[in-house]
This record gives C-alpha cells, structure tokens and sequence, in this order.
C-alpha cells in the first residue's frame, strides 16, 4: 500500500465522553471538532459508560462530518485514517474504531492505531515541535495519572501510575459527594479561587515504594472525613476554604512524584498534559517546579488538554512519519486498559 505523497489524515478520537474528529495537513491541524457530553452525564456526577457509547454513535457521523466541512476537505481526498484504540471506556472506543475501520475499509486507505494517553502527550508536541529529548511528561487525567519518561521520539517508559483513583477523579467523585455537578476539576477550580489553601489540613497516607506510582483514595477519604466532620455542604462559608485546600493537596501529590523524577532522569523538557493540565494552580505550580530546575515547560493550551481528535491525528503523523510503510491494517482491536 505504499503511496507517495500522503498529505491528508483524518483522526478520530471517542475513548470517554468526548466525541471529536480533527483532520490534519501534513500533521498540522485543519480542524479539531470536540463535541462533550458533559451534560448527559452531569445529572449522575460521573460517566455512565453506556449513555457513553450510544451518544457516541448517534454523534459520530455529524462529528466527522463537521471536521471536514471546517477543513475545506472531502471523504475521498483522506490519505489515512487514525484512530484510538485505548485505553478507555471499552464500548466507547468501540464505536470510533469501527467507524475508522469502516472509512479505513471503504476507501482503501491505511489505518493507524494510537494510544490515547501517548496522544495526551503528544498535544503539547503540536504546538511545540521544538521539545527538546529526554522528556518527563506527567499526564493528569479523569482516568489517568501517569508519569512518563520519553528518551526519544515515540520511546515511552511509564515510571508510575495510580494505584487506584485518578487525580480528576477524586476531584470528580468530592464535587459529587458535595452535589456541584460534574466533572469536578473546573468547578472545584471555581470555588476554590480566593479559598485558603492552607485552611484544613489533610493527613496524607505515604506509599510503601520508592518508585513514582500516585495514590489518590487515602486524599479522598481523608476529604470526606474532613466534610462530615465540618458538616461542609454546597453553601457552608468555608467550602472555598476547604476546596482550595484540597486542590493544594492534590497538585502537591501530583509535582512531588514528579520532583524526584527530575532528580533522577535530568530531561531537557518538561510537559504537562490531561484534562486536569487546565487547573490554573496545578499550571502554576508545574511552572514553578520548572523554573526552578531550570528546565523549559511545556503544557498544552486548555483546548487541547482535555480528550481531543486533533491530539490522536498528530501522534498518528509522527508514527507515520517514523514508520511509512503503513496498511490497511483492518485487524486492529480496542484496549480498556
Ligand atoms: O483528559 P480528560 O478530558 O479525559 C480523560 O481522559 O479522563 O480529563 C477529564 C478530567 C475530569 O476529571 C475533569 O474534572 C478534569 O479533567 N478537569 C479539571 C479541569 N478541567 C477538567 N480538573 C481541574 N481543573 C480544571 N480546570
Ligand atoms: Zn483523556
């Protein structure tokens, strides 16, 4: 299936609760269509996998319809398709594969399967292709934490990951308990502004490793503990107080692991991606590590954080580029995890 001169790539990404489509230009992005179901899955403060999946499927067709409107691009003018393949919600990622496959399959174009957390990283790469090797990329997720080392391009080595809830998702699971809507980072992010950050102090069980993995659970007991006991409801006046102290634990949980991890490895870059990236105190705080070891940091712009196609398409030009002699590749399956 050798072809010179591919140019167009149509991605798709549909791993959670996003639907998006982006279509690329010799990797540049054209269009990056992201269509949230934030508000299916508000009323029960968390994602309902299969409200998931079937909102995908009737939001498919129109997604990837739109990206090629916005990009000035036909159907048939793809070169290649990308899409991804996990980890994520299994009947989710189901949906944008068969989809791919079915594109894939019609046109004769080859398909390029990514991993999703890799396409995280791989956003802060679009809007800085100068990223210099090694990199330390800490990925701060709904689903994720994950922190990883990149020797070179495309040379992943996962250094930690939780070991049970991911960072968005305890903030996620606090906003629930406290009845503020879903997902939690932003409005947490909301209320927390102005709050004390040092107010309430949080007991931090310590992990029995030396390695990089993240606990977020023990937080997230200790926050209920400290809700139940200061009756903290949605109009008590500490909440600012009390969820600016929780953001501080959490963002300081996330850059520790990450502080010793400069010490260890001693990259060139430092990148900050996921959905939680958009927290302005966790951005802050990332910062300000950096600067300090004199390090450049790199974080993607908010858009780009959170789940996107644009992201899936740029990781899949990289491999293409890395790799040319692409295939149909029909036989490519879903991962959860
Ligand atoms: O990367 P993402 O869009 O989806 C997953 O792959 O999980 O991340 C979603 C997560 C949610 O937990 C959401 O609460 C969190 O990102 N989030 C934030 C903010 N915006 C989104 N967390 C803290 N502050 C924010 N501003
Ligand atoms: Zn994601």
């Amino acid at each position: 299936m050798a072809k010179k001169n591919r140019r167009f790539l149509l991605a798709i990404e549909t791993s959670c609760d996003e639907t998006s489509a982006a279509i690329l230009d010799r990797g540049s992005i054209l269009s990056n269509i992201i269509l949230s179901q934030d508000e299916i899955h508000s009323p029960y403060g968390g994602v309902v996998p299969e409200l998931a999946s079937r909102q995908h499927i009737k939001s498919i067709d129109y997604v990837v319809g739109e990206s090629l409107i916005q990009a000035g691009v036909d159907l048939e003018e793809i070169d290649l398709f990308a899409v991804t393949q996990g980890p994520g919600l299994i009947g989710s990622l189901l949906v944008g594969l068969t989809f791919a496959k079915g594109l894939a399959y019609y046109f004769r174009r080859p398909l390029i399967g990514v991993d999703h957390l890799q396409a995280h990283i791989e956003a802060a790469f679009l809007e800085n292709p100068e990223i210099e090797y090694p990199v330390l990329a800490l990925l701060v997720s709904g689903g994720h934490t994950s922190l990883y080392y990149l020797k070179e391009p495309l040379n992943y080595r996962l250094l930690g990951k939780t070991r049970d809830d991911a960072a968005g998702e305890g903030l996620d699971k606090i906003a629930k308990f406290l009845g503020l809507g879903y997902p939690g980072g932003p409005v947490i992010e909301k209320y927390a502004q102005g709050g004390d950050s040092s107010h309430f102090h949080f007991s931090r069980p310590r992990l029995k490793t030396s390695g990089y993995d993240f606990s977020f659970s023990g937080l997230k007991t200790a926050a209920l503990k400290i809700i139940r006991e200061n009756n903290l409801t949605r109009e008590h006046p500490e909440l600012n107080n009390f969820l600016a102290s929780f953001e501080e634990i959490v963002v300081r949980s996330l850059l520790e692991n990450l502080a010793r991890a400069i010490e260890e490895f001693s990259p060139q870059s430092l990148i900050l991606c996921g959905g939680v990236a958009r927290n302005k105190r966790l951005r802050t705080r990332f910062a300000e590590l950096a600067q300090k070891n004199q390090l450049p940091a790199y974080i993607p712009s908010p858009r780009l954080c959170t789940d996107n196609a644009g992201m899936v398409g740029a990781l899949a030009w990289k491999k293409y580029q890395a790799y040319p002699e692409v295939s149909l590749n029909l036989e490519i399956d879903a991962y959860p995890r």
